[in-house]
């Protein structure tokens, strides 16, 4: 089960992050409300918010999972490929300090939390924008101390790698449809997204509930036919930052 979630509030700056979508600017108010029904649906699932003050001259820090990855044994404070988004991990590193003996990725290398995803024992890393292969090698290297096995995916589409697939289950993957054939993800059970509902890949499998973005019928009705319980949030305004469910917690 996991217990706890470290969690920021978006700041006032948060229309000055980093985005590719074009299209309505930024509802800071939206975002408010939206972050809020976040938090409110993680506490409901039985999860301790661990809430941070928002970090100012760091418009994206609320999108706090790509500063840290975080395993039972171990917390492995980020590098981000982002230069504008260097820094927003101190305040996360000091929190997890009180749970985690940490570690973290030095230069050259560079990882996003956004590209790591932990299924059991194993780990996929995304190689992306935002994650190098050193990167990728030092978080390797130390999650194979603790009898992880990584494997690496490239990311050729979308910010990170959670952006097309997202773990829902034991041994159940949510994917973007281009991706079904590779051979990375061939020993799971999969789900596949049309393209043209591909913000709907990132969920969060969270506490035997799978929390989903609203607004993405096709998805829906095969997640729903899986028989999960389902609980939907907004993430209109989250999306118009390139962000989605999972970016929004470090959950452990
Ligand atoms: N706006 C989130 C990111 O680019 O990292």
């Amino acid at each position: 089960m996991i217990q706890h979630a470290i969690v920021r509030d978006p700041g006032p700056d948060a229309a000055t992050g980093l985005t590719t979508q074009s299209g309505a600017p930024l509802c800071f108010e939206q975002l408010q409300h939206q972050h809020t029904a976040y938090c409110d649906a993680l506490a409901t699932l039985g999860v301790e918010l661990i809430r941070l003050d928002p970090a100012p001259g760091f418009p994206d820090a609320y999108f706090v999972e790509d500063t840290a990855v975080v395993t039972p044994e171990i917390a492995v404070i980020a590098r981000s490929g982002a230069l504008e988004r260097r820094g927003e991990e101190q305040s996360v590193a000091r929190v997890l300090s009180r749970y985690r003996n940490l570690t973290e990725i030095h230069a050259p290398g560079t990882l996003d939390g956004g590209d790591v995803m932990i299924v059991g024992r194993q780990v996929f890393i995304g190689l992306s924008r935002r994650t190098n292969p050193q990167g990728a090698a030092q978080l390797a290297r130390v999650l194979a101390h603790y009898d992880y096995q990584c494997t690496r995916v490239t990311v050729d589409d979308g910010l990170h790698l959670k952006s097309s697939v997202t773990c829902i289950g034991d041994r159940q993957l949510l994917l973007i449809a281009p991706w079904a054939a590779r051979p990375e993800f061939e020993d799971y059970d999969k789900i596949l997204v049309d393209p043209l509902e591909a913000h709907a890949c990132n969920t969060l499998w969270i506490n035997h509930h799978l929390i989903i973005p609203q607004g993405y019928p096709q998805t829906r009705a095969l997640l729903k036919a899986t028989g999960k319980s389902l609980v939907e949030l907004p993430t209109r305004q989250i999306r118009q930052m390139d962000g989605g469910l999972t970016c929004l917690s470090i959950r452990f």
